[in-house]
């Protein structure tokens, strides 16, 4: 559950925020279950975010998942916008300034700034973790860091399910 997080601040409120989540995970967690808990989980203790959640991959386009937020555009082509491109380099990027990122993807105009994350599990690309702010260059490489940190917590957990679903199939 959540803890009081209203009167914790800075760098403390990262830290509680990723001892939750790892917390959360540690449990045996669907991994629809486990990226909605955890997009809930940063929209609430991160401070000026206006949107958190999930793009998973299908074929070479990403969908998008669990997520806090306005509506967001249901399909990115791998390569396009920052999401796209993090599906298709494989490495966290952090964007200060979203109109100035080539072929952005403008799903709520209030967006200024950006981290995005990849999810990978066994060398595969599972998705992406996006996470967008109103204000201009509102994340420090300390943010990114951490949410690639948090990417990794839920790779571990869906790898873990997968386990666990074909165990059950097996079974049946
Ligand atoms: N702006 C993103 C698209 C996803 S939304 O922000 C939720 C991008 O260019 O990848």
């Amino acid at each position: 559950m959540l803890p009081e997080i209203r009167f914790i601040t800075g760098m403390e409120r990262s830290a509680q925020m990723e001892m939750v989540i790892e917390d959360t995970l540690a449990e045996d967690v669907d991994p629809l279950s486990a990226m909605a808990t955890v997009a809930a989980y940063i929209f609430s203790f991160m401070e000026r975010v206006n949107w958190a959640g999930f793009y998973v991959a299908r074929g070479d386009t990403l969908v998008v998942g669990p997520y806090q937020g306005q509506p967001a555009c249901m399909r990115i082509p791998f390569g396009k916008g920052v999401c796209g491109t993090v599906a298709e380099e494989r490495r966290a990027l952090r964007v200060d300034e979203v109109a100035s990122f080539p072929g952005y993807i403008a799903c709520d105009s209030a967006t200024r700034s950006e981290l995005v994350a990849p999810i990978i599990i066994n060398g595969k690309l599972y998705g992406v973790l996006d996470i967008d702010s109103p204000e201009p260059a509102r994340f420090n490489d300390d943010d990114l860091r951490l949410i690639q940190r948090v990417a990794n917590l839920v790779a571990k957990a869906v790898e873990k399910s997968d386990a666990q679903t074909y165990a059950l199939a097996r079974s049946v």
